[in-house]
């Protein structure tokens, strides 16, 4: 069995491969987990994935006294009213500090779980098994927790590191094609930060990705983990280093916002998020003039956006950048490239080249938004 440990002290935890575990395929991964659960579990999961897995995880849950919370499925449903429902279920089904909580499903399964555990009688455990390729390789690890305000997305939320994360990659195989490349924007993004042989290795690779061949993308999942696993060890409350994950996001949460949520997938928006961040590299002189070329080939290859939709308009986009909850009381932090595999974060913004980077993506927009 495979598996990755985040260093965090006395909150150290491990990542588990177990293929096969939640589609039930191989019943033989089950003794690590079940060994570390205790005897009480309260699983949150939504009306999707839970018609998919539930069956197999209750199986595998055996005698424990299970009691099952099922959201309904969308970026929508990540509010206080779902917690608020979760812990009225917690209390009604009499679960104690000792019970762990397993989330089962996406990123929004898995930030509104993450936040009900942290929350309910001031913390209780949590098991994150993430069925979605972005939730895989990014938030199910780190222990980020929110759910959204009707005036902000992620405006109320916790650190509570999840006690292991449980990572199945054949659930990918049920997954849409539009989400699977969503989840590959953020393995590019990893790429691209942090590890030229991996950017390499995803270029030479990318058939066998999109075909989602297992040992494929079980090599790749763990690489982004371990990218993803070091970068939270050395900042696990995002004063340092972890801004570094964000390379592409601040172009890429303007764009969401201003398209409406959910028109744009979170990874499309970063993707060209990317391209943005990798074009403004290459104004200022940090990143060498054929990158983006190479970033644009490898997402395109992904089936991902490398355009910004039509109908945005420059003052806009600069608004919703400085609103970012990125943004320090400094003013505009970005993420920039210095190669393809390393990058750094910066609050000296080069005003003249961050416009001459907006108008030309504004000029050449051409995707539907
Ligand atoms: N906590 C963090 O560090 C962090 C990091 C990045 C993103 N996020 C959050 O994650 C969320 C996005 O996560 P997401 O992209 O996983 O979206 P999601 O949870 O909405 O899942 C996408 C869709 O796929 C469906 N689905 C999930 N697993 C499936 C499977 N195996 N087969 C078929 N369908 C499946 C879901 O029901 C949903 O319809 C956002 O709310 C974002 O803010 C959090």
């Amino acid at each position: 069995m495979k598996s990755i440990t985040v260093e965090l002290a006395d909150r150290s935890y491990p990542i588990l491969f177990l293929p096969g575990l939640v589609t039930g395929a191989d019943s033989a991964a089950q003794a690590p987990l079940a060994a570390a659960m205790g005897d009480s579990i309260f699983v949150v999961s939504n009306e999707t994935v839970a018609g998919l897995y539930l069956a197999s995880l209750q199986k595998l849950l055996g005698d424990r006294k299970v009691d099952v919370y099922i959201m309904p499925d969308g970026e929508q449903h990540k509010t206080l009213d779902q917690i608020d429902a979760i812990v009225g279920e917690l209390l009604a089904g009499g679960h104690t500090r000792e019970t762990t909580l397993i989330a089962l499903g996406g990123g929004v399964v898995g930030d509104v779980a993450g936040f009900a555990a942290a929350v309910y009688q001031r913390g209780v455990a949590v098991i994150q098994m993430p069925t979605t390729l972005l939730s895989q390789v990014d938030s199910s690890v780190g222990g980020k927790t929110a759910v959204n305000h009707p005036l902000g997305k992620n405006m109320i939320g916790a650190f509570h590191q999840p006690k292991m994360v449980v990572i199945d990659v054949e659930t990918l195989k049920t997954l849409s094609p539009r989400e699977f490349s969503a989840g590959l924007a953020e393995i590019v993004k990893h790429a691209a930060l942090a590890d030229w042989d991996y950017f390499q290795w995803l270029q030479a690779n990318q058939d066998s990705i999109m075909a989602r061949d297992s040992a494929c993308l079980m090599t790749m999942i763990e690489w982004s983990c371990r990218i993803k696993a070091v970068i939270v060890a050395s900042d696990e409350t995002e004063q340092g280093q972890r801004a570094l994950l964000n390379l592409g996001h601040t172009f890429g949460h303007a764009i969401e916002t201003l398209s409406g949520y959910g028109v744009v997938l979170h990874g499309e928006a970063v993707a060209v998020g990317l391209m943005m961040a990798a074009d403004y590299s290459v104004r200022t002189k940090t990143l060498f003039d054929a990158a983006p070329t190479q970033l644009a080939q490898l997402l395109t290859a992904f089936a991902l956006p490398t355009a910004l939709p039509k109908g945005l308009n420059k003052a806009d986009f600069l608004q919703a950048m400085n609103r970012d909850k990125k943004t320090t009381t400094d003013g505009l932090r970005l993420v920039i490239l210095r190669d393809l595999g390393r990058a750094d974060v910066t609050s000296r913004i080069n005003e003249r080249a961050l416009e001459q980077t907006l108008d030309f993506f504004l000029e050449n927009a051409s995707g539907s938004g």
